[in-house]
């Protein structure tokens, strides 16, 4: 027999907890189902709603990139500080893990790599088999609006959400700049918004002017890209920026890997992303963390 006040009591507790009572912590996931709801929460975590996302899946389309010439010695350090694993399945198959209890956004699209004229040119290129095989708590799937290709990667994303449905795996779909496509928020609001319209479950996308507009018209969570390597200080005050701005995290690879130190680095990245930290003392706490 219960005991009624200390049930009542959790009650209590229990409505006034968003997670508990049909108040998703992800943004638009209110009506998904229990499945999809529990990968997100692998993804975002419940407490800060928030996410680092490490991005090493560079190696599909620019082979070793540098610091990630050995995947195992470049990301094992960097475990304790991020959330999920921004990876291919061939890089963490071979190299990471499968141990740390890391949700894996697994890169599903491929199909061009840096020596090609016209990089827009994906295909979805891992079956929904075999991200079930790899435990993925959401599929990455890039997206080149605005490309001539455009109607590949639009049919790319809602062959992703579509077989992602059958599972209750989330989409992540990734806007991609390339070198002749546009970088301005009216560019990123127009993509963003598209691939939550097709039924991507998260958007990641790149900081802009005006960012918060750019939240604001997306109905589901944005995460900042990390985009070429930047100096630490401006990194940090980007994400702090993006976080201000109602970002639900990052998905960051060379701001974090090829940092001075990448650990210390991925420390203070997550100090803003969870523990709501500025950039100030972000770079500061990253400055002392690298003394150490
Ligand atoms: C491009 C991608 C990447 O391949 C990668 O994740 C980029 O990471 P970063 O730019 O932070 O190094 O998703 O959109």
């Amino acid at each position: 027999m219960p005991d009624i006040d200390g049930y009542n009591e959790q009650l209590a507790h229990a409505s006034n907890n968003q997670v508990c009572t049909g108040g998703f912590h992800v943004k638009g996931a209110d009506h998904y189902d229990w499945g999809m709801k529990a990968r997100l929460s692998s993804i975002f975590n419940p407490k800060s709603g928030n996410t680092v996302m490490l991005a090493f899946d560079h190696g599909y389309i620019m082979g070793p990139t540098t610091g990630l010439e050995r995947l195992d010695l470049a990301v094992s350090p960097l475990y304790d500080d991020i959330d999920v694993f921004m990876a291919t399945r061939g890089a963490l198959r071979s190299s990471i893990s499968p141990a740390t209890g890391k949700a894996v956004a697994l890169r599903c699209s491929a199909g061009s790599s840096v020596l090609a004229e016209d990089m827009s040119k994906e295909q979805i290129a891992v079956s929904i088999k075999d991200a079930v095989r790899m435990n993925a708590a959401c599929l990455a799937v890039q997206a080149f609006i605005g490309s001539p290709d455009e109607i590949q990667s639009i049919g790319n994303i809602c062959d992703a959400v579509d077989a992602g449905m059958d599972y209750g795996i989330p989409v992540l779909g990734v806007v991609a700049v390339g070198k002749q496509m546009e970088r301005t928020t009216k560019y990123f609001q127009l993509a963003t918004r598209m691939l939550a319209e097709f039924g991507a479950q998260i958007v990641k996308t790149y900081h802009c002017e005006d960012f918060e507009s750019v939240v604001n018209t997306c109905p589901v969570p944005l995460v900042m890209a990390g985009g070429k390597k930047l100096p630490e200080q401006q990194a940090l005050t980007m994400t702090h920026s993006a976080m201000k701005q109602g970002a639900r995290g990052v998905d960051m690879g060379r701001n974090i890997f090829q940092a001075e130190d990448p650990v210390a680095m991925a420390k203070a990245v997550s100090a803003i992303v969870h523990g709501g930290m500025d950039d100030k003392r972000a770079y500061e706490f990253y400055l002392d963390t690298k003394k150490r």
